[in-house]
């Protein structure tokens, strides 16, 4: 492996730690801030993300923080790049590299993600700017239908060639298939749909020659949809992704960090805990990579007030901590 590769993972992939995902895109972080009144300016998204980079203590429990591009060279108040602030702290910044989602032909409105033209000079540029490591998300839903073999084998593929051309050019890929909790769904069937989509993940990783100890998988959860009549408990959750990631993630893989997907961040936080606390042994390191389940305290708090900056930021170390405690199962609802 390059020692670049190398030494990324080994920086990311410490006990106790976390990423942070903070890679809206315009049009995401637009109905974050619209959700509490705050208008979608250049300024205010960097005031936002500031005031989360700049968390008392937060590399404690943070190796790095997802960046959306925007982010990756825009000044701090302090006129240092928000890149440097977070290596200043000693977390590496990454980026998201995928340009979205647009409908995939004959399906039934099933999704593929665009980005790979012109990629690898995208990630030259962002390597210059402090860049360690990338993000794409590939996203499947689930109904009696879905995920279609097309939709599965076609972002599996394109998820396996934007992994080459990241560890071409010696930037560790973080690997994402999200299946949607939108839906009616039980337990049982998405267990069944992530397992089919992370085999013909694996199998096309293997196609393209990816390294496996360089990449990061991020998840989605085994869990019911959010229809759902019968409700999962917190066990049952923890159990069957582990099971699922037993059957098709290969151990060479280093570390598993989930995204939250809309679970609430008290229990985004037990289900990790509840798989490393009944799962001690298990071949790669379970972590997360939450975007909504960290910060959406610390956005509520802020309300675009500077008068709520220091509550926010001990709201977001909070759930930082408390994720760092779930990645060593130690995580306990009395500690909220
Ligand atoms: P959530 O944790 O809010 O799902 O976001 C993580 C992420 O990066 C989605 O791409």
């Amino acid at each position: 492996m390059s020692s670049e590769l190398r030494d990324t993972i080994a920086a990311i992939a410490v006990p106790g730690k976390g990423i942070l995902a903070a890679d809206e895109s315009l049009n995401t972080i637009g109905k974050r801030l619209a959700s509490i009144n705050v208008e979608n300016t250049e300024q205010n998204r960097r005031d936002y993300r500031e005031m989360l980079f700049t968390s008392p203590d937060i590399h404690q429990y943070i190796s790095g923080v997802i960046l959306f591009e925007e982010t990756l060279s825009q000044a701090s108040s302090s006129g240092n790049t928000l890149a440097e602030v977070l290596n200043q702290q000693g977390i590496l910044p990454g980026i998201k590299v995928d340009k979205g989602l647009v409908d995939l032909a004959n399906t039934s409105a099933e999704k593929i993600t665009q980005g790979l033209d012109g990629l690898k000079d995208r990630l030259l540029d962002y390597k210059k700017l402090g860049a360690r490591f990338a993000k794409w998300r590939a996203v499947f839903n689930i109904s009696a239908t879905t995920p279609s073999l097309r939709a599965i084998e076609a972002n599996a593929h394109t998820l396996a060639r934007y992994a080459a051309i990241c560890q071409d050019v010696g930037i560790v890929p973080i690997v994402e298939p999200e299946l949607l909790m939108d839906g009616k769904h039980d337990l049982k069937r998405c267990q069944i749909a992530t397992e089919n989509v992370l085999q013909e993940v694996f199998h096309q990783l293997n196609l393209q020659g990816i390294l496996l100890e360089g990449i990061i998988l991020k998840p989605s959860m085994v869990i019911q949809g959010s229809e759902c009549q019968t409700q999962a408990s917190v066990d049952e959750v923890a159990n069957a992704t582990v099971s699922t990631l037993l059957r098709t993630v290969p151990a060479a893989v280093p570390t598993i960090n989930f995204l939250s997907g809309g679970q609430s961040a008290e229990l985004a936080t037990a289900h990790l805990s509840a798989m490393n606390r009944n799962h001690p042994n298990l071949p790669w390191q379970l972590s997360f990579s939450y975007g909504r389940a960290l910060q959406a305290p610390s956005l509520t708090i802020w309300q675009g007030d500077i008068r709520n900056v220091e509550a926010a930021k001990q709201a977001l170390h909070k759930r930082a901590k408390l994720n760092g405690a779930a990645t060593q199962g130690q995580y306990e609802a009395s500690m909220e």
